[in-house]
């Protein structure tokens, strides 16, 4: 590697978060090296594509920021302990998923991949290094790196080159579909760490391109925590949105304008307010599910129920909206074909984890009805994974456009809230849809008289 930089970055972990953040240092230090290493050796192709669309995270921005910084100060490759080994800060940055069993499963965080990278940190990492904790960690993850990272050190006490470790939380507030802009101008960064020298090196990188204000330091726990509670408390305003939205469709209030007289007030505000099919994404549910089990583990069960139900409601809206499609279409589905528009878990994102249209879908499936899907940014093969079915199954069909998706359809869900679907030509989507032909606006991103003077039968969130 050549020595024209003042630093090395190395990040481990080439998804949403490592991907784009890493990408975004490297455009406004060009003094930095980044290289972004990670196991999957067909996502370090897609992020080293000649073609530009077929990079492995669709953000907007994105592609601009790669093309002008790839091969000159970014690097993506698989070359784990090298980048390690030439690294004087390290972003880990791998995924964390819920444990599926044993101890905490279901609630607590799955941290293998964490485990794994600290252990490859304390092999190959050289001098002294400051180990930046990217991913989102159940609170006092930064011991069990520290412990691992330390480890090392007792096992090669001899070793003439001395190794150093320091550790930083510098949790990841982006979120996709926004996640370039967020990453420009964030609200804040926050960095927890132990010792002046580590803080001042990592607020220095973002001091290159964000007000030192937006700079927020404190020490490692409360950073790790603040993670976690930012994530519970906006997750907290769609469960209570929601849950508001049936209680509209039950009596004729309309939820959109009780949006619009909550938000009004300053003290609530008006931003993630939007009522949907519930919320969707790597983060939220895995996040609060976390808190959950941190506040058992320490005693507080009132205060893990809270939490817990903001999780349950965002189920509960799932499988209300999925009842009430089955209910509109005479109480059955079998020898039905309904339409998705929408796959993704929000608009301008590729990304499919956690996305409410999985469960709606399943639950559609289980009543014997045939689904036809269409969305503007996610294939086929991700869809068949989410739902656990292949070709020869015949139940679901993925289309590339949305118009063949909808012909004989008894029905089309909005389950996305893509802006295209607005500018659909809905008059030649009834003429083909089987009578009667209904819309469920999940999204409330339609405008129903407009529909309904169509002709169709439209059932839309929050409304009588
Ligand atoms: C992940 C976590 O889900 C999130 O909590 C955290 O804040 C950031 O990291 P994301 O980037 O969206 O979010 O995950 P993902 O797209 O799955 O990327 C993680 C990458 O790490 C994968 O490409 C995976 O191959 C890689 N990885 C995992 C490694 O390179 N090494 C490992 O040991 C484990
Ligand atoms: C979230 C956080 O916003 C981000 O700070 C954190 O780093 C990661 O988790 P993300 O999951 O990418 O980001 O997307 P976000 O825009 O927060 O949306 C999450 C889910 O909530 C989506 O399914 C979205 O459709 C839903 N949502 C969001 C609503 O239903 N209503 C809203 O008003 C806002």
């Amino acid at each position: 590697m050549l020595n024209k930089f003042e630093k090395k970055i190395c990040c481990i972990g080439a998804g949403y978060v490592g991907g784009p953040t890493m990408s975004v240092i490297a455009s406004n230090c060009p003094e930095l090296r980044v290289d972004v290493v990670d196991i999957n050796k067909e996502r370090i192709d897609a992020w080293n594509s000649d073609d530009y669309s077929k990079l492995p995270v669709f953000e907007p921005g994105l592609e601009n920021i790669v093309k002008k910084c790839r091969d000159i100060n970014l690097f993506f490759s698989n070359k784990v302990e090298e980048c390690i080994s030439q690294a004087d800060i390290i972003f880990i940055s791998v995924n964390t998923p819920t444990k599926t069993n044993g101890l905490g499963a279901g609630f607590a965080s799955d941290l293998k991949w964490i485990e794994s990278s600290a252990r490859q940190i304390a092999k190959y990492a050289r001098n002294h290094t400051v180990v930046v904790e990217k991913s989102t960690l159940p609170v006092k993850t930064a011991e069990t790196i520290k412990t691992i990272l330390n480890s090392s050190l007792d096992i090669n006490p001899s070793s003439e080159e001395k190794k150093t470790f320091s550790i930083v939380s510098n949790p990841e507030f982006l979120a996709e579909g926004t996640a370039i802009n967020d990453l420009q101008n964030p609200d804040r960064v926050l960095i927890g760490g132990e010792d002046d020298y580590s803080i001042n090196l990592i607020s220095d990188i973002y001091k290159k391109w964000i007000d030192p204000e937006k700079i927020i330091t404190t020490n490692l726990w409360s950073s790790e925590l603040s993670k976690l509670v930012s994530n519970a408390f906006l997750a907290q305003r769609i469960s209570s949105i929601n849950s508001i939205s049936a209680l509209c469709e039950a009596t004729g209030a309309n939820i959109m304008e009780v949006v619009g007289a909550i938000g009004t007030d300053t003290r609530i505000g008006k931003k993630f307010l939007m009522p949907g099919p519930g919320f969707g994404g790597s983060c939220f549910k895995k996040d609060i599910l976390n808190l959950v089990y941190l506040c058992r583990y320490y005693g507080l069960n009132e205060v893990a129920d809270y939490w817990e139900q903001v999780v349950k409601i965002n189920y509960w809206q799932q499988k209300r909206i999925s009842a009430l499609v089955i209910k509109n279409l005479f109480g059955t589905l079998s020898n039905k074909k309904l339409t998705i528009y929408g796959f993704a878990f929000k608009a301008n994102t590729n990304d499919t984890r956690e996305s409410p249209s999985i469960n709606i879908s399943k639950y559609l499936l289980q009543e014997g009805s045939k689904l036809n899907f269409y969305d503007p940014k996610v294939n086929q093969k991700q869809i068949f994974n989410e739902l656990d079915v292949n070709e020869e199954d015949g139940n679901v069909l993925v289309y590339e456009d949305p118009y063949k998706a909808v012909e004989g359809a008894d029905a089309v869900l909005i389950l996305t809230e893509w802006n295209e679907f607005k500018f659909f030509n809905w008059e030649a989507i009834y003429k083909v849809m089987r009578k009667p032909s209904w819309i469920f606006d999940s999204r409330i991103s339609l405008d129903q008289n407009h529909l309904k003077k169509i002709g169709f039968k439209v059932w839309t969130l929050g409304a009588k």
